[in-house]
């Protein structure tokens, strides 16, 4: 559930809808799901044997199960961990915001088309932006710097049921609107014409965002599981979970953007700026807004503890560093990064070569740095720690794992050949 918990957060509501706009709808989706079924499912098998082998975080596990130069995977996690926070933080902020503003005037503005107003207004306005990503911090950091993140698991068991029941109200509402139809098959009928070797690699990146991949953090919670749990079937499920959440943000999103003539592929502000004039079109509009970016700033909150914690948990392992220390220091130094994040989107400051600062940020962890993790995650366990990860997936071979071959061919060459051709075909700033 914890796992759940991270994989589940603003990479499925906020960022999957804005994706699959900016990349043609349909045939993204689909190959979405093939990156996420093929690449996904196995890089996260992989990272939860490495974990539960060797019982420690990644830098550690590396170092313990073969050493050598592998702990530099780990410390890429480190890496993806303190940048992918300092600007997940400012959405979530954004998310805290639009949770106060359900009762304010929003309902009222957005059903009289003035939805994106309020965002524009909102995101340029420097003070309020900091001042919410200084929020969402300190909670962030409190939890962890109190080492109280054990209360995670037990919020999920709540969180899931109550963000699916809120979904699918949200889904019949948007479907439902007139004009909804041209929504649906932008979402539903690929046109492949649309697709890019940007745009695979834009899928790639998303899978291994959504799913929380390539940075280690698997690898950590793998290390808390018990010997006799079953892996692949756990994998299932927390792949399962996270892929309806994305499917199902793109079915409230998609009707709603084509009936209100918002723009597909509007960037970071997609689902800010569509939900609010679905609810608007809802009897007690006000509460289900309120309910929803409630629910979300949780599921936002879970991923972020669970960035923060691989920051924290390396600082301890590797810096020698008190939990409070680190907690404190690095808290205040991702803090400090985000700020040109949570001022970029309003245009205060320069954008570094044509993108905004937080899409940059975005760009180098998402579609650079994670994929590459991946893939070094895959080829770690198809070539170097194959026999350890063979025991480990089938439970010293207890377990009939009826995909193992397929899984160990993956990691071999099709997940590692595949990344590599689409970072050669795709990787354009
Ligand atoms: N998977 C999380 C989400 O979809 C984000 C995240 C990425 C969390 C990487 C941890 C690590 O929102």
């Amino acid at each position: 559930m914890a796992a759940a918990g991270s994989a589940v957060g603003l990479g499925n509501v906020w960022r999957f809808p804005y994706i699959t706009g900016k990349y043609g709808g349909a045939a993204f989706v689909l190959i979405y799901l093939a990156v996420v079924v093929v690449i996904g499912m196995s890089v996260m098998l992989a990272e939860l044997a490495i974990g539960r082998k060797a019982k420690l975080d990644a830098v550690g596990s590396f170092r313990k199960l073969m050493g050598g130069a592998w702990p530099i995977v780990g410390w890429m996690g480190f890496f993806c961990g303190f940048v992918i926070l300092s600007y997940y933080a400012v959405i979530a902020g954004w998310t805290m915001a639009y949770m106060f503003k359900s009762f304010g005037g929003l309902m009222g503005e957005a059903a009289a088309g003035k939805a994106g107003d309020v965002f524009g207004a909102f995101v340029s306005d420097p003070v309020l932006t900091v001042v919410y990503l200084c929020v969402v911090m300190a909670v962030v950091i409190g939890v962890v710097y109190r080492g109280i993140s054990g209360g995670i698991e037990k919020s999920c068991k709540v969180l899931m049921p109550a963000l699916f029941g809120i979904l699918i109200i949200l889904i019949i509402r948007s479907v439902t609107l007139p004009g909804a139809t041209e929504g649906l098959r932008f979402y539903l009928l690929p046109d492949f014409s649309k697709v890019s070797g940007e745009g695979v690699l834009a899928a790639v990146g998303q899978g291994f965002f959504s799913l929380s991949l390539g940075m280690g953090i698997m690898i950590t919670y793998g290390s808390y599981l018990g010997n006799h749990e079953n892996m692949p079937h756990m994998t299932r499920i927390i792949v399962c979970l996270d892929t309806a959440v994305a499917i199902m943000a793109g079915l409230v999103i998609f009707p709603a953007v084509f009936a209100f003539g918002v723009d597909a592929g509007a960037g970071p502000g997609l689902t800010f700026v569509t939900l609010p004039i679905v609810f608007s079109k809802m009897p007690m509009g006000g509460f289900f807004s309120f309910a929803f970016f409630a629910l979300l700033f949780i599921a936002a909150f879970t991923s972020a503890i669970s960035l923060f914690e691989v920051v924290v948990t390396y600082s301890i392992d590797e810096l020698h560093w008190s939990r409070a220390k680190s907690a404190i220091v690095m808290g205040l130094a991702i803090t400090l990064l985000g700020v040109p994040s949570a001022l970029s989107v309003g245009g205060h400051i320069p954008q570094i070569f044509g993108k905004d600062f937080l899409d940059a940020a975005d760009f180098v962890t998402n579609n650079v740095v994670m994929p590459l993790g991946g893939m070094l995650i895959a080829l770690f366990v198809g070539w170097f720690w194959t026999k350890g990860a063979t025991d480990e997936v089938t439970n010293n071979g207890e377990l009939n794992f009826k995909y193992y071959t397929a899984w160990l061919w993956i990691c071999r060459v099709i997940a590692p050949l595949c990344i590599a051709l689409i970072f050669i075909n795709g990787l354009k700033w």
